[in-house]
């Protein structure tokens, strides 16, 4: 039996739960031996909620129960994740994480520390919702030399930027509807702003290198100055409007950046609308890759999950995860970006 423990009950802690009882007998198939969420971590009062005979406030209990091989940290934010994450590693657990903040900044820290113990500390989750984008570049890409990352990373912005260019639709009642479908995050200027397209962005880049990017680094635009206007002149010039995250190694240097682009219809990612994301990847051997999916949302998001799940409970005492190492990987000017 594989005894889990989900941290967080919000939107991707509920969908967690949720697709392991859908599916759980492919899912024991898979792993070879039956799975069950253990424990449920989370402040508020689940009582009343179909976790309630699971609920635990005290985190303690987790780590000492050593039938939990697996934490899943779904809470957001980089504390008390990386707390909670650092724990269960020390605890011989493995970790899944969809927590983008607690990998763009502490990702080279725990990867290295899950290796040192044989653990596993997955994070497919934390870039694109259910798209698979980190065990390819992690697993299937790993004979190329990438050369350029470009996606649609923020299913929230891609949302408001489709409705605003086909409805007309306004901007807040747009972000209002993205955050009633569970897309959105809980201070919605980590859509808005760019932020949450910027971790992603640094988390691809620091895998593809190798090194650890400084999210901070990255010029970083939201979408927040785009008026009705652009979204016109954008529809007169046969073009889209788009937040995109971009990383490119040109020569030895490496550029990073987020921002809303126009882009024609001859755009790999012009088709990517509503809340998916796509994901363009060049690399030197294989030419051009593309990945597109539900960027965002809770059951989308909890399918990359539960596979991260399945993968360290088939693993349990082999990292399978590349590390990029602590190595900080300068980035570029991007005044001398190309795109
Ligand atoms: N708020 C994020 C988005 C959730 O809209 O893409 C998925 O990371």
């Amino acid at each position: 039996m594989i005894n889990i423990a989900v941290l967080g009950y919000g939107t991707i802690g509920s969908g967690v739960v949720e697709v392991i009882e859908t599916n759980h007998e492919s899912i024991n198939r898979k792993i070879g031996e039956p799975i069950r969420v253990k424990y449920v971590l989370d402040k508020r009062d689940l009582s009343g909620t179909p976790v309630a005979s699971k609920a635990v406030t005290d985190y303690d209990i987790i780590l000492n129960d050593d039938d939990v091989s697996i934490v899943v940290e779904v809470l957001g934010g980089v504390e008390p994740a990386y707390t909670f994450a650092k724990q269960a590693l020390e605890h011989g657990k493995s970790v899944a994480t969809s927590n983008k903040e607690l990998v763009a900044e502490k990702g080279a820290e725990l990867l290295a520390m899950a290796k040192s113990k044989n653990l596993n500390f997955l994070f497919e989750a934390s870039v694109g919702g259910g798209i698979p984008i980190i065990r390819p570049l992690n697993q299937s890409l790993t004979a190329d030399e990438i050369n350029e990352i470009t996606g649609i990373l923020n299913g929230t912005t891609n949302y408001i930027l489709t409705k605003m260019a086909d409805e007309g639709a306004d901007f807040d009642e747009v972000l209002k509807d993205a955050q009633e479908k569970g897309y959105a995050e809980l201070h919605p200027e980590a859509d808005v702003e760019g932020y949450d397209a910027c971790r992603k962005i640094a988390i691809l880049t620091s895998l593809a290198f190798g090194m650890q990017v400084d999210y901070e680094d990255v010029h970083t635009e939201g979408i927040t100055k785009i008026t009705e206007t652009d979204m016109k002149y954008a529809k007169a010039l046969n073009k889209s409007i788009k937040l995109l995250g971009t990383s490119k190694k040109i020569g030895d240097n490496v550029y990073a950046m987020v921002c809303p682009m126009m882009i024609g219809r001859d755009h790999p990612l012009i088709g990517v609308n509503d809340v998916f994301n796509g994901i363009f990847v060049n690399g030197n051997v294989i030419g051009d890759v593309m990945f597109y999916g539900a960027g965002a949302g809770k059951l989308p998001t909890a399918s990359a999950v539960v596979a991260d799940v399945i993968d360290a409970a088939k693993h349990k005492e082999r990292n399978i995860m590349q590390i990029w190492s602590e190595k900080k990987l300068h980035l570029a000017d991007i005044g001398d970006f190309e795109h």
